[in-house]
């Protein structure tokens, strides 16, 4: 699957323009776009990255890396994702970026999300679903998602985020309704954010392939 997403990000840089302000996600799909952008790094202003990871590659590349505070709107948004449904809506957050990610989305007028053939599903939750939650309400939250779902959390040992909090991720689901999924999640108290991205999903896919799909 890497040269399937070494071609859907080789794509995406059809829609980078000269003089952009580009919002960068993470994870090994955009590992190739940074790649990309690092061809030629005067071409685009900066990046809004996602991740200490994402800055880390960009920097290499000489990519200056901008505070979003500063930056305002974003034209663009390049990122990855772990499932993705008909409808554009994504479960993200395999990497643990997820909160960064939904941010830079939401500041972004455009999201092109670039996947391989293997991350498309008709319906979300075959990919244990992402949470980010303040650490005192690890178990809290875990308590509140059985009962909300019915299916089984389970903690991410070792994962701390870049924000400073921890991952749970959500086994068994069978996601029908990802907006109401999504905005129900959001409310327990000590959820950060939910990689489910169905309330602002991707608006266009690219699954990589010889040629590329675009979605
Ligand atoms: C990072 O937290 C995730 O949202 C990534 O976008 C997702 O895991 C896709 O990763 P790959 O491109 O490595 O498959």
């Amino acid at each position: 699957m890497t040269e399937a997403k070494r071609l859907a990000a080789e794509k995406a840089m059809s829609y980078v323009e000269d003089g952009m302000i580009v919002g960068v996600g993470t994870g090994s799909t955009v590992a190739y776009f940074i790649d990309a952008l690092g061809r030629d790094p005067e071409r685009i202003r900066g990046a809004v990255s996602s991740s200490e990871q994402s800055t880390e590659r960009l920097r290499r590349h000489g990519i200056e890396v901008l505070d979003l505070n500063a930056t305002g709107p974003l034209a663009l948004y390049v990122d990855g994702a772990d499932e993705c449904d008909g409808a554009k809506r994504l479960i993200k957050g395999g990497g643990a970026a997820l909160t960064r990610e939904k941010i830079i989305a939401e500041a972004s007028q455009r999201f092109v999300c670039i996947i391989d053939p293997s991350k498309e599903v008709d319906v979300l939750g075959r990919f244990p679903l992402p949470v980010e939650v303040v650490p005192m309400a690890r178990s809290l939250v875990a308590r509140k998602i059985v009962a909300l779902t019915g299916a089984q959390p389970v903690w991410r040992e070792g994962v701390v985020t870049d924000n400073g909090n921890l991952i749970l991720d959500i086994h068994g689901l069978r996601i029908t309704d990802p907006v109401a999924l999504e905005s129900a999640i959001n409310q327990i108290p000590g959820v950060v954010s939910v990689g489910l991205f169905a309330r602002r999903p991707a608006d266009v896919v690219i699954v990589g392939g010889e040629p590329p799909t675009v979605r």
